[in-house]
């Protein structure tokens, strides 16, 4: 009977290549993630449980459900998961750890160069009928030092497809192999090295204790006048406070920003600023990147509830 089959629950918006991995043999049911009360009523009763970045998966969501055996993270980064809870209650955590990020390696390419040559600033003054040629001034890529801040998976894709710049590789990773990097043609730094050399700066790293704010006020002083700083990793790695100031008073040229402290948000420091190029959490938004972080997850769920092993992927 249909009430006997496992109970899937989808809380974000995800691929519709998710439905076909669980067909018929599971009830798939959706919910608001970000709708609390919604949330904790609707995970009462599923087997498992399927988001993106904007659902808060913590303690109290876990405490709410007896049943829930898989908590399916469609993307990369675990920082919206309490693993530890999870894993105390008997829960298995899965994600999709390669799906998105040749998706988000080319955003963060993107807004690099949206920065460069201020594309969107110039885009919105022909969109108001205006012609001004004369306000626009770029700077090139070639022979530039970008310094990559992790060197993970996303880190090294977008080193790969700076290189085609004719850029020069630095990269600060204390848990990076330096036979990867060589490979590749980088150069490991530290920190404070990094900061002093590059013309570009790109963050690539997880949110932990760790990282957060790594790039401060501190850190911002001491980068070359007019470098060009991306952050499409997670929100607060750079401190956002800090970087306006940075931008406002031209220590830093520029910046590109996909991820906020603060997310969904339509407030925000860095919104407003001239030289500060803003999407809202785009990184992994591709069609090839959702469908690999739907079908991915839905593949790993399906094994879990059927009690066989799951690989990682
Ligand atoms: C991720 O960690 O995979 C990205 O933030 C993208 C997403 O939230 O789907």
């Amino acid at each position: 009977t249909s009430t006997s089959r496992p109970v899937v629950l989808i809380a974000e918006k995800l691929a519709p290549s998710v439905l076909e991995v669980f067909g018929a043999e599971f009830e798939v049911r959706q919910v608001d993630g970000t709708d609390r009360p919604a949330l904790l009523a609707a995970v009462s009763g599923a087997d498992a449980l399927l988001v993106r970045s904007a659902t808060q998966v913590d303690a109290e969501v876990l405490k709410a459900t007896d049943t829930l055996k898989v908590v399916a993270r469609a993307g990369v980064g675990l920082d919206n998961v309490d693993v530890p809870a999870a894993t105390d209650r008997g829960v298995l955590v899965v994600n999709a750890p390669t799906s998105n990020i040749v998706s988000a390696a080319e955003h963060a390419v993107a807004l690099l160069l949206a920065v460069a040559r201020q594309i969107p600033a110039a885009n919105q003054t022909l969109q108001d009928r205006t012609w001004k040629r004369g306000a626009f001034s770029g700077v090139e890529l070639l022979g530039k030092t970008v310094g990559v801040v992790g060197l993970g998976k996303i880190g090294q894709l977008f080193a790969q497809r700076l290189a085609g710049f004719g850029t020069t590789l630095i990269a600060y990773d204390p848990y990076a192999s330096a036979a990867r990097a060589a490979q590749l043609g980088i150069e490991l730094v530290e920190l404070d090295e990094l900061l002093a050399r590059a013309d570009v700066i790109s963050v690539h790293l997880p949110k932990t204790p760790e990282t957060k704010g790594l790039i401060n006020a501190d850190a911002l002083a001491k980068t070359k006048r007019g470098v060009l700083i991306v952050n499409a990793a997670r929100g607060g790695l750079i401190d956002e406070d800090a970087l306006v100031d940075a931008v406002r008073s031209g220590q830093v040229g520029g910046a590109g920003v996909d991820v906020f402290t603060q997310e969904p948000t339509t407030e925000s420091v860095l919104f407003g600023v001239p030289g500060i190029v803003v999407t809202p959490h785009l990184g992994a938004s591709t069609g090839e990147a959702q469908d690999r972080a739907g079908t991915d997850v839905a593949h790993s769920v399906r094994l879990a509830l059927r009690g066989d092993f799951v690989p990682d992927a």
